[in-house]
């Protein structure tokens, strides 16, 4: 059954599954841990290391604006292969130093005023909820949240419906909350936004990587990442996409800088025209470089295969662990991705996480402060995320469930 499977995968794209080793042999990090962490962070590609080594040692030998200055062209390199990656154009992607930080700059320029309207979704990441909230202290903005199907993400026509009834200043949608397997319908969202003309955002912080993105499909106006998680770039990195039509309407970040904007007289300043708008004069180039050589890996890798095979080894994964006793499995929803919960009997949260790093499997926990809706109504305070990539393996997914069987056997 399994091997039927590879099979099937291996023959439908390049590369096929033969070169499996060949990419756990770029890997770093796969020979000594089982990292069903990607969530939190991917392991790193030889190549993304190689990238960011050489930008160090360049910056070391050369001086930190002059190695810049030489390598302008690979910088080049990571807008016009994340613009690839999600259907946009080079000059409407925008770097950031974490993909909150782009959220929170991409909020910034709405000029929000008392009642407008946010619509979201119950299952809407933690910061960007903060951010709302905090919207609303400052300029009185109301939070409207969509309700879910019974069973499990946003209802999109109960969403549409308040669309039309409230025209909401924004309409925001996490593409796959951080704190479960649901995969929300970012793109059937979108088709709403766009008959009702509403600015649309997306936060695709742990779907971009793990699945294609097509930003022309999802029909948003802006839309967030991060290169660290399924994309296995490194920490600290973010990025923005800005629409055209964003860009023409004139939307800009509340504090633009001198990179973002040219202080064209004494009492005035200009707005570059593109999505540089939203970024800031100083860049970390190597952490940039490695984005760069992170989406070229992916692409190389193919994401219509990765999108198969990730939700494929979570699937597996899902179903071990359903069928262990005092194990139960939280994710809700129509399409699951790579992200797997569970909740764990006769354990506390610290302490579980602990006996699963001692057997060297990299895991993370999400509490109710992270997912006030989707914790309270599973009735849940804590829970265990194994999120596997690609590159992990079967063999990895039978451990990890043998290793939880036998933490929960001995309680
Ligand atoms: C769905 C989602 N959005 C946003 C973020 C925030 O990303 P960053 O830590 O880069 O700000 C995360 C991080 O876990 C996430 O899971």
């Amino acid at each position: 059954m399994l091997l039927s499977f590879m099979k099937a995968q291996s023959s439908a794209t390049a590369p096929n599954w033969e070169s499996l080793p060949a990419l756990r042999a770029d890997t770093p990090g796969a020979g000594n841990v089982i990292h069903f962490n990607n969530a939190g962070c991917g392991l790193l590609p030889r190549p993304v290391l190689q990238a960011m080594h050489d930008h160090l040692d360049l910056e070391a030998q050369i001086g930190g604006y002059e190695a810049s200055a030489a390598r302008s062209v690979q910088v080049r390199e990571f807008y016009t292969g994340l613009a690839a990656l999600i259907g946009a154009g080079p000059d409407n992607i925008a770097f950031s130093g974490s993909a909150t930080h782009a959220y929170a700059t991409a909020l910034s320029a709405i000029p929000f005023g008392p009642g407008d309207i946010i619509l979201t979704t119950r299952n809407d990441f933690v910061s960007n909820q903060i951010a709302f909230l905090s919207l609303r202290r400052r300029f009185g903005v109301e939070i409207m949240h969509a309700p879910d199907l019974p069973t499990g993400g946003v209802d999109v026509e109960a969403m549409a419906r308040l669309m039309k009834e409230h025209r909401p200043r924004l309409v925001a949608a996490t593409h796959i909350p951080t704190n479960s397997g649901l995969v929300q319908p970012v793109a059937e969202i979108g088709r709403h936004c766009r008959e009702l003309d509403l600015l649309y955002l997306v936060d695709a912080c742990q779907s971009v990587g793990q699945y294609p993105i097509d930003v022309e499909e999802i029909g948003c106006d802006l839309l967030t990442g991060t290169c660290r998680k399924f994309l296995r770039g490194p920490r600290g990195s973010g990025f923005l996409f800005v629409s055209d039509r964003v860009l023409r309407a004139g939307y800009e970040p509340l504090f633009i800088d001198m990179h973002g904007a040219d202080w064209s007289a004494a009492g005035e300043y200009r707005p570059s025209e593109t999505a540089s708008r939203f970024e800031e004069w100083e860049f970390p180039y190597a952490t940039v470089l490695g984005c760069a050589a992170a989406v070229r890996y992916a692409r190389g890798v193919g994401l219509e295969l990765i999108s198969r095979r990730t939700p494929y080894l979570a699937g597996l994964l899902r179903d071990g662990l359903d069928e262990l006793s005092g194990v139960r499995a939280l994710d809700q929803g129509e399409q699951l991705g790579a992200l797997v919960t569970i909740e764990v009997e006769g354990w506390e949260a610290v302490e579980f996480k602990a006996a699963m790093d001692a057997r060297g499997i990299n895991s993370a926990l999400s509490y109710r402060r992270l997912a006030q809706f989707d914790f309270g109504d599973k009735d849940v305070d804590w829970c265990l995320r194994l999120s596997p990539h690609y590159y992990n393996t079967e063999d990895e997914v039978a451990r990890v469930v043998a290793a939880v069987a036998d933490l929960r056997a001995g309680r």
